[in-house]
């Protein structure tokens, strides 16, 4: 061995995060929002509790059901039209994501992109957040990552003096979709006062279709958008101590023509109580708790509700079967 060179691997520094700043969302209140949903007539959950761990884990086998067409025709056109999308966003943005989750689905956005400055994740699961930012600082040595726990659905401040020529908010998944139409207009001008003038919104959202191919898509046939729906039952039964019989209690999610919207429901199959803590909740045979919505947009609807926000339609892009559609706004 030669002296001095022996041990002399070079060694990258290891890609870390630009920055991690800490909003302190407010904790959930599962508790109080299941005694206030519970109480209230019509009966209804909020849809951000079916997401613990195994909640997860049953929404990821719903993205792989042969009915459920949204996650795997939104993924395949990013794949097909990053190039196109690319084109029209231009170079050196700062990519802002709300509810970036495991951060995988920006990854083929970013790779298109021409030179992107920086990328600012913002979620409200801390730990899961610093942990998916790092591999993606990890993987993308070259982009400034920064990272911001907060609660996207309230308002909160973007950091300053993140780099990138124009800001573009990506927000994939149709996830839109769960916001009441008032919401979702609130939802995308708040988007367009964090983007600013110049700047950018790349959105997913799913298309009104044949409703038989809607129904199909939250009534699966192997039963696991009902398991998913369920689990709710289970998080308070093995959360808050609830003894709800799981066997008495069915999924339901029809389409509302008139709103344009999946509604999912957990119906009682017969007249019964269900105790939580020292309270009691009485449920008729057939009675119904409202669990989601899931809005369905044409694409002119949408461009409407993106018009209305202040944002200019300037591109959009759907599959061959009309089922899904991805949009590009800017605020001009
Ligand atoms: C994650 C809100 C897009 O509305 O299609 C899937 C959730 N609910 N099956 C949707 C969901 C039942 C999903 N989003």
């Amino acid at each position: 061995m030669v002296p001095g060179t022996s041990n002399c691997i070079p060694v990258m520094p290891e890609p870390k995060l630009a920055s991690f700043s800490d909003l302190s969302p407010a904790e959930d209140d599962f508790l109080g929002d299941v005694i206030a949903g519970l109480s209230a007539s019509p009966k209804s959950l909020p849809c951000k509790y079916f997401y613990d761990a195994h909640g997860s884990k049953l929404f990821d086998q719903i993205c792989e059901l042969p009915e459920y067409y949204p996650t795997r025709t939104e993924t395949a056109l990013m794949r097909e039209k990053a190039g196109e999308m690319a084109a029209v966003i231009g170079p050196g943005v700062q990519v802002l994501e709300y509810g970036c989750g495991s951060i995988e689905k920006v990854r083929v956005l970013l790779d298109a992109l021409e030179e992107p400055a920086s990328y600012i994740a913002v979620d409200i699961s801390r730990e899961h957040l610093r942990a998916a930012a790092e591999n993606l600082a990890h993987d993308y040595p070259a982009l400034q990552v920064h990272a911001l726990c907060t609660d996207f659905s309230q308002d909160f401040d973007i950091p300053e003096g993140i780099p990138g020529e124009r800001r573009v908010a990506f927000f994939p998944g149709s996830t839109i979709g769960n916001f009441e139409t008032q919401a979702a207009a609130a939802f995308l001008k708040r988007i367009a006062a964090h983007v600013g003038k110049g700047g950018g919104l790349l959105i997913g959202a799913d298309r009104k279709k044949d409703e038989a191919v809607l129904y199909d898509a939250y009534n699966d046939s192997a039963g696991v958008t009902a398991d998913f729906n369920l689990n709710l039952l289970t998080r308070i039964n093995n959360e808050l101590g609830g003894d709800f019989d799981l066997s008495a209690f069915t999924h339901d999610a029809p389409y509302n023509v008139e709103d344009g919207r999946i509604e999912m429901f957990l119906i009682s199959s017969r007249d019964q109580v269900v105790k939580l803590g020292n309270r009691m909740f009485e449920f008729a045979a057939g009675e119904r708790i409202h669990t989601e919505n899931s809005h369905k947009y044409e694409i002119e609807e949408f461009q409407d509700l993106a018009r209305n926000a202040g944002f200019a339609p300037k591109q959009v892009w759907s599959d061959a079967a009309a089922l899904f559609s991805v949009h590009y706004f800017e605020v001009e």
